[in-house]
């Protein structure tokens, strides 16, 4: 196997007593789709805001593509390595690795093209009618050219989060996460942004994915993982975690999602 694009090893996260992420180790190979599971407030956001340094490790290594992110301090022990980051190298991997939220966060200001060129003007310096073309070709991916002259807050749910899509494949990270990207959007806009999901997985970008789409992780994800007690309590592919869970925790979260099928 060739060398993962991204390794997680030993990775904690501490708010203050609150111990989120215990210990994460995780190996993700290029081109993989991963769907992460969990309850509220288990720490897949957490899990994903350290992968693009928008939040910091307490502890651990995160290496992008071979190399490690931050250099580790003297406070370091073989267990425990603390890294310190310089503003540089974060805003470098940031641009490598994308990341779609939940509630959009478009600039409500900034017509539907500004958003999308926003970040290849001012992060990575591309001339402005450069960026105006390839932010176009985005849009036009995710079916939102006809309202690039549009500003976000006329547009329905779906369509901004699509536009949020197009802004951060304008950037063409080599890592995309996605963290519940469909969870504030009436149920009759889920499947127009899950369809584009869908075609960007079939490009063969990597991607991570937070959701409780269980059917879309089913058909989307190559492995599923799913996060308990701030660790991986249980991972596999699709059909090993959603269909044939082996442990208890895992059972009784999918229950709950299946509780009312007719
Ligand atoms: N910036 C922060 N400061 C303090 N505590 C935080 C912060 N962000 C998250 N937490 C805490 O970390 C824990 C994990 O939160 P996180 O948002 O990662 O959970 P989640 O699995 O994404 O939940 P949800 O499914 O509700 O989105 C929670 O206890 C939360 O209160
Ligand atoms: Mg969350």
């Amino acid at each position: 196997m060739s060398d993962p694009i991204i390794r997680i090893t030993g990775l904690n996260k501490r708010f203050g007593d609150n111990h989120v992420l215990r210990g994460i180790d995780l190996d993700v190979q290029k081109g993989e789709k991963i769907a992460i599971l969990g309850s509220s407030g288990s720490g897949k956001s957490t899990l994903l805001r350290c992968l693009n340094f928008m939040e910091m490790p307490s502890t651990g290594r995160i290496e992008l593509d071979g190399k490690t992110v931050g250099k580790p301090t003297k406070a370091s022990t073989a267990s425990d390595v603390q890294m310190s980051y310089s503003t540089g190298e974060l805003s470098e991997v940031r641009k490598r690795v994308g990341m779609v939220f939940q509630q959009f966060n478009l600039f409500p200001h900034m017509t539907v093209l500004a958003n999308v060129m926003e970040g290849l003007v001012t992060v990575l310096k591309v001339r402005p009618d450069e960026a105006r073309a390839r932010s176009l070709a985005q849009l036009e991916k995710v079916g939102m050219a006809h309202k690039a002259d549009a500003y976000p807050g006329r547009l329905s749910g779906g369509q901004q989060q699509r536009v949020a899509i197009a802004r951060a494949l304008a950037m063409d990270p080599e890592v995309l996460l996605f963290d519940e990207p469909t969870s504030s959007l009436d149920p009759e806009l889920v499947g127009e942004v899950l369809n584009v999901i869908r075609d960007l997985a079939e490009e063969g970008r990597t991607m991570l994915l937070v959701t409780h789409e269980l059917g879309f992780a089913y058909h989307y994800a190559n492995r599923v993982l799913f996060l308990a007690d701030g660790q991986f309590y249980e991972t596999g592919t699709p059909d090993e975690v959603l269909k044939h869970p082996k442990k208890e925790r895992t059972q009784r979260f999918l229950d709950r999602f299946t509780a009312f099928h007719f």
